[in-house]
């Protein structure tokens, strides 16, 4: 017999609570029950984006919500500057190419950060503003690195390019606050730090990206921010809402309003802390520094002479603990601890734990206890 723990970087656990406020009897989408709710939703996705703003929600993946971000504020043609770091700051490149941006990368090695010196320096030199906008991953899933947002935001200064960021990994678990940080549109998805079940996207727009909005020209129809927005006033929404998902990101966000929005954020930083403590005692080599750690997702090379997928094999087979792999070119070559929502200093522990007895018994020189004790100080010392 085995407990399952899901430690990947989403779709994550989802809270008891919240899966059975998904179990509630369906209403009625057109009417006063439906639209309470909403209300009350958008009001609290308000403070979870730190936003005066609108927050939009759709029916959808993360994936849906870039291509949301892009359609809705740009043109064809437009010159588009794509910050990239892995895996899904190029799949925000590559949408807004298929929809006929002029898409300039920059991208920064797998593993690192992106520079915000580099960002200032390029919109700089854009002395005719021809760049409209730059797209920006805020947590970069694939690599377990966090972009410096604020930072990023800095450098774009008084340029008028929108800044559009992909925050599907990183919002309620790393600190982000669109209206001080001047973010024109932030994406996010519901199954990852807010604790519901994939099928929910989000958006905000700031007043920039409104204007942006009124002229862009790429083609949208289900994702017409516009449309959402004018149903949203009325408590609803333009085509059939989620509503069973609804129910439960409406239990989500109490929970994470009964913890507070920050020490959620302190909660993830303390875990990834106390993880890579543990990977560190075992002598293992993690893919970002220090500085610019996930606080949601950890990845770790394997020892020398272990497969990094054997290892994910038997943490699931022995242990029912499912860690993710490594993404594109880091396949097989790294596995990623998902330590983001619903996530507690006990399931690093756990983790841990099970990690060492694991690599032992893979032939790795391990000495058990190790990794736990190490990640066991963090947390004493709070
Ligand atoms: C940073 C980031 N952006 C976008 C996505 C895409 O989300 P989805 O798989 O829901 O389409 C993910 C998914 O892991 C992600 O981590």
């Amino acid at each position: 017999m085995n407990k399952a723990y899901l430690m990947v970087p989403g779709p994550t656990a989802v809270p008891e609570r919240v899966l059975q406020a998904t179990h509630r009897p369906l209403v009625n989408h057109r009417g006063a029950l439906y639209e309470e709710m909403f209300s009350r939703i958008t009001a609290g996705l308000k403070t979870v984006f730190r936003t005066r703003q609108d927050v939009l929600v759709f029916p959808a993946a993360g994936t849906g919500m870039l291509e949301a971000a892009v359609v809705n504020t740009l043109s064809p043609g437009d010159k588009v500057l794509a910050v990239s770091i892995g895996v899904f700051g190029d799949r925000f490149a590559e949408i807004a190419a298929r929809f006929g941006a002029d898409v300039e990368v920059m991208a920064f090695p797998w593993g690192r950060a992106a520079e915000p010196e580099r960002v200032a320096e390029r919109v700089a030199a854009d002395k005719d503003h021809r760049i409209k906008a730059i797209l920006v991953t805020h947590n970069e899933t694939s690599t377990g690195v966090v972009n410096d947002l604020a930072a990023l935001a800095k450098a774009r200064g008084d340029h008028p390019a929108l800044l559009i960021v992909d925050a599907v990994s990183s919002l309620g678990a790393a600190d982000l606050a669109t209206d001080d940080w001047r973010l024109d549109v932030v994406v996010t998805g519901s199954q990852k730090a807010l604790m519901t079940p994939p099928g929910l996207g989000f958006m905000a727009m700031s007043e920039r990206a409104w204007t942006a909005n009124a002229q862009s020209t790429m083609p949208k129809f289900y994702w017409d921010a516009q449309a959402a927005k004018k149903a949203a006033a009325k408590g609803q929404n333009p085509y059939t809402p989620a509503v069973s998902l609804l129910f439960g990101l409406e239990e989500a966000l109490k929970m994470l309003a009964e913890e507070g929005l920050d020490n959620s954020i302190i909660r993830h930083k303390r875990l990834a802390e106390a993880l890579r403590a543990g990977f560190k005692a075992l002598g293992l080599k993690l893919l970002a520094e220090d500085a610019a750690a996930s606080p949601g997702v950890t990845a770790v090379f394997p020892p020398d002479g272990v497969e990094a997928k054997k290892i994910q094999k038997v943490m699931r087979e022995r242990f029912g603990i499912t860690l993710a792999g490594g993404q594109k070119q880091l396949e097989n070559k790294i596995f990623r601890v998902g330590h983001l929502g619903y996530v507690v200093e006990t399931d690093i522990l756990v983790t841990l734990a099970a990690l060492e007895i694991t690599l032992s018994l893979l032939g790795a020189n391990v000495e058990l206890g190790s990794a736990v004790k190490a990640a066991g100080q963090v947390i004493a010392e709070g």
